[in-house]
């Protein structure tokens, strides 16, 4: 079980402390949402932000992508400090072209699935894949509850691919952790559990794994 901290819930005054404190509590990836207005409503922050992130920690930067026209923006991102780069299935005609443009950039490509959007669409991109994220709530904001209905869709991808992480994306808690890791998930993207929690960075990232365990 990997830890994703998303910054999207972070305070921005404070953005490189509340990072290191995620690292130094034992976060594995730093998730970063880009939102662009378009294909979701918030507008939230591009390469500035990934600069400053990718100074802050040595950890991998998990970067999604919620824009139309992902592919545009690839390369960029890569430069800035992407480790990993997640389009949404739903934002491009071209994914399995988008998926080999972000491995020849030398990141890890993810592919994120909206609520309304069935496992199938995958089936034939696994190959291209290093990471499934299921959006467990419609994107856009943090601090959500996590749909329950997306859970038959983390089994059916783990059923497609044995050995592909499967991130899941909002409305993570202590108290739904368990059942996204029994439907078949082993990376949580959590943002308000963490940035927001009242105990801390620090406690809040030992309280998921505890949950997890
Ligand atoms: C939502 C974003 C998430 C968000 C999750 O569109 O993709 O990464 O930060 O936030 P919480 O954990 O608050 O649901
Ligand atoms: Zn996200």
């Amino acid at each position: 079980m990997k830890i994703a901290p998303s910054i999207l819930a972070a305070d921005f005054t404070r953005l490189g402390d509340q990072i290191k404190e995620a690292e130094d509590a034992g976060a594995d990836l730093i998730h970063i949402d880009v939102m662009d207005g378009r294909f979701v409503p918030p507008i939230t922050f591009g390469l500035p932000i990934i600069e400053a992130a990718r100074r802050a920690t040595s950890l991998p930067l998990d970067v999604h992508l919620m824009i139309v026209e992902p592919e545009k923006h690839l390369k960029a991102m890569r430069e800035a400090g992407a480790d990993s780069i997640s389009v949404h299935v739903e934002a491009t005609p071209h994914l399995h072209r988008a998926l080999q443009e972000i491995r020849a950039l030398g990141c890890r490509a993810g592919v994120a699935i909206n609520p309304h959007t069935p496992a199938a669409m995958l089936s034939e991109v696994v190959h291209l894949l290093d990471m499934f994220l299921v959006m467990t709530v419609n994107p856009g904001w943090g601090g959500q509850g996590l749909l329950r209905e997306t859970l038959p869709k983390i089994r059916q991808l783990r059923a497609m691919a044995s050995d592909i992480d499967i991130g899941v994306d909002g409305g993570i808690y202590p108290h739904t952790v368990k059942d996204v890791l029994a439907a078949g998930a082993n990376v949580l993207v959590v943002g308000s559990a963490v940035f927001g929690a009242e105990a801390g960075i620090s406690t809040a990232i030992t309280t998921l794994r505890e949950a997890g365990a």
